[in-house]
């Protein structure tokens, strides 16, 4: 299923309404000293939340890429915007001297600031050149990366990151297209794919925005390098909270959850030993939103949020 995004009127503003506020808050068992990364800041809903569990010692770090977040800073001295990409956390965690930390959070995707701003492309509701970068500092964004992928690389991202049913005839479809029309707008991605869209328009291109911003922000990626440097940056005990929006994502935290590696073998090593991970898995089955929490926020139907520990 793609991300939801409630549908508004062109030009109401959005507001980002945090998903599973207190469940990931909670499971990151704020003590008042304690210091905390927030990897997502957004709208900065966690990062309130987290702020208001912790005392006058407390620190929190919050990164984001895009600029765009540093608008819904609050004017807090226990805060830091590191305006950078998590993947390089360990870095910059460094250079502030805040290892080892007490929790780390992630609420992966986009947010509805983003989504509702017409201009960066993420939305299928506007028309606007196919950007959809997070990091307006990079160079690649949806227009640059349709132009540089062949059928079959183009056939694999739309299959394996937003389970476009036809993917293989999309993809087949966009290509000729490019052969005379490079594809820089929204309105023409959907013209090139008219005649080959399956099932509800509405969520075929969901699902075809969501393959491709995926792809242009490389956020499978992102999360890999962060996960994998989430073991050394956690003081014993301290928690690491993910809340992932598709499969993929939830696939990758749940097996580093358990192995303490992404690339850990399903079976056991040849002596039969397990290898061991350096989190303690807190949630065996992923935390859900509540009915209430889905029926008010659809972007909450697709999440699920998972915990783990430092041993
Ligand atoms: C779902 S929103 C977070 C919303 C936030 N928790 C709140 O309560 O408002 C995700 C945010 O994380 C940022 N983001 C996504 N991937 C990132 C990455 N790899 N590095 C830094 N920021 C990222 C996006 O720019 C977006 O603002």
């Amino acid at each position: 299923m793609p991300e939801q995004y409630p549908e508004r009127a062109k030009g109401q503003e959005a507001h980002h309404v945090p998903v599973m506020l207190q469940e990931a808050v909670d499971a990151l068992a704020v003590r008042p000293d304690g210091v905390y990364v927030d990897c997502t800041f957004g709208g900065g809903g966690h990062s309130a939340e987290i702020l208001r569990r912790l005392g006058p010692d407390g620190r929190l770090l919050v990164f984001d890429q895009d600029e765009d977040a540093r608008l819904n800073l609050p004017e807090d001295p226990r805060m830091v915007f590191i305006p950078e990409n998590f993947r390089h956390i360990g870095r910059f965690l460094r250079f502030d001297h805040a290892i080892p930390v007490d929790g780390i959070l992630a609420d992966l995707g986009v947010s509805s600031h983003q989504f509702d701003e017409a201009a960066r492309g993420f939305s299928t509701r506007f028309e606007a050149p196919l950007d959809m970068r997070m990091d307006k500092r990079q160079s690649q964004t949806a227009a640059t990366l349709l132009a540089s992928l062949d059928e079959k690389a183009l056939h694999l991202l739309l299959e394996r990151y937003g389970e476009v049913t036809n993917a293989r005839t999309l993809a087949h479809t966009l290509t000729e297209y490019q052969q005379s029309v490079p594809l820089k707008t929204i309105r023409q991605l959907k013209e090139a794919a008219a005649p080959v869209v399956k099932g509800n328009p509405h969520k075929y291109f969901a699902q075809v925005f969501q393959a491709l911003r995926i792809a242009v922000n490389d956020e499978l990626g992102a999360l890999e390098a962060l996960l994998e440097q989430v073991p050394s940056l956690l003081k014993p005990g301290g928690r690491i909270a993910v809340i992932t929006f598709h499969s993929l994502e939830d696939r990758i935290v749940k097996q580093f959850f358990r192995y303490g590696s992404l690339d850990a073998p399903e079976t056991d090593d040849i002596y039969g030993t397990r290898r061991e991970s350096p989190l303690k898995v807190i949630t065996r089955k992923p935390l859900l939103p509540s009915a209430e929490e889905t029926a008010r926020n659809p972007r909450a139907r697709s999440a699920k949020l998972r915990v783990g520990e430092k041993i």
